[in-house]
């Protein structure tokens, strides 16, 4: 089959086939190559990224300024405080007019009840292609660096054990977008994956059932758990990041009392070793260190976490490079 992803947007990896995704792996293998052979790829050479901030980040901004100027372009940082993008320009209005400037909008946006959304209303909107760098539901370019890295590590993921946990943080209510776009992701991969989350901190139910539909077609599993000791018990990659209780809190202070109720759920060496002895553990950062993860475990031999970050620069330049030629 023909795979020509010219002109599509990425908003969540359910909206691309499994060839399609297979296809982006497989460029940002070759791209990740090139780059250790000193092989320049100017393949977007006078191509312009718009990348709208409606929140803070380090890497997904790094990585995309940086891929796009390895792929010969430039990437335009549009954040919400000193633009107008956050008050007064629409959606709408968005697409159409930074759609006429560039060749790409990239976007993040994780206001609960509102990321997605607007995402998608630019997308209706925009002539070229858009590219959600996280919002409220997805973030498809950190998930697709995971499944990439797990890739990396041990091979074909089929049948591979995969917890997808909560974990405590007291820095704020995080989205829920890297736990539910990895179990949408690995489950069509035909990973066996363990959702662990105590029950306040359920992923929204008609994506949960997504999950559970891909990994019937592709002959995976997916596991509802709520021990955390459990999730880890014989796993072969851990997952564990904090999310907020989202669909239950109705406001922040909520959110942080029902957190505050499960300060135990932090990974540590006592927890990895109930996991496969080669197990990797795997966080998108920023990771609240000593409370959702130790530093024995972060900074030990099974955390891949820095391999996780670099990949998110191979992944963004070949979607980049197959959506924005
Ligand atoms: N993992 C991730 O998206 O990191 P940033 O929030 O720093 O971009």
């Amino acid at each position: 089959m023909q795979t020509n992803l010219r002109g599509r947007d990425l908003i969540g990896t359910q909206d691309w086939s499994k060839e399609e995704l297979q296809t982006a792996l497989e460029v940002a293998a070759q791209l990740k190559r090139e780059r250790a052979l000193g092989i320049p790829h100017p393949l977007l050479r006078d191509r312009v990224l718009a990348m709208l901030f409606f929140f803070s980040s380090t890497r997904t901004r790094g990585s995309f300024e940086s891929g796009m100027a390895q792929l010969g372009g430039h990437a335009e940082f549009i954040e919400s405080r000193t633009t107008q993008i956050a008050h007064g320009d629409t959606p709408k209005e968005i697409g159409e007019i930074l759609g006429r400037y560039n060749d790409g909008i990239a976007i993040r946006h994780v206001t609960w009840g509102e990321g997605n959304k607007y995402i998608n209303d630019v997308a209706a909107a925009s002539r070229v292609p858009v590219l959600n760098m996280q919002c409220d539901l997805f973030h498809p370019f950190q998930v697709l660096a995971d499944l990439f890295t797990i890739q990396e590590k041990l091979g074909d993921p089929r049948g591979k054990t995969l917890t997808v946990s909560w974990a405590y943080a007291s820095s704020y209510q995080k989205p829920m977008s890297a736990p539910i776009d990895l179990t949408l992701l690995a489950t069509r991969f035909g990973m066996n994956v363990r959702l662990v989350h105590p029950p306040e901190f359920k992923l929204v139910p008609e994506l949960v059932d997504q999950a559970r539909e891909n990994a019937r077609r592709s002959g995976g599993s997916l596991e509802l758990m709520d021990d955390f000791d459990a999730g880890f018990k014989g796993s072969d990659v851990i997952y564990a990041k904090s999310w907020g209780p989202l669909l239950v809190a109705k406001d922040d202070a909520e959110g942080t009392e029902i957190t505050g109720r499960y300060k135990d759920w932090i990974t540590n060496g006592r927890r990895m070793a109930l996991a496969s002895p080669d197990a990797l553990f795997m966080h998108p950062l920023p990771a609240d260190r000593n409370i959702e993860v130790t530093d024995e475990v972060i900074d030990g031999p099974h955390s891949v976490v820095y391999d996780e970050a670099e990949n998110r620069l191979h992944v963004q330049k070949a979607v980049m490079a197959l959506t924005m030629r």
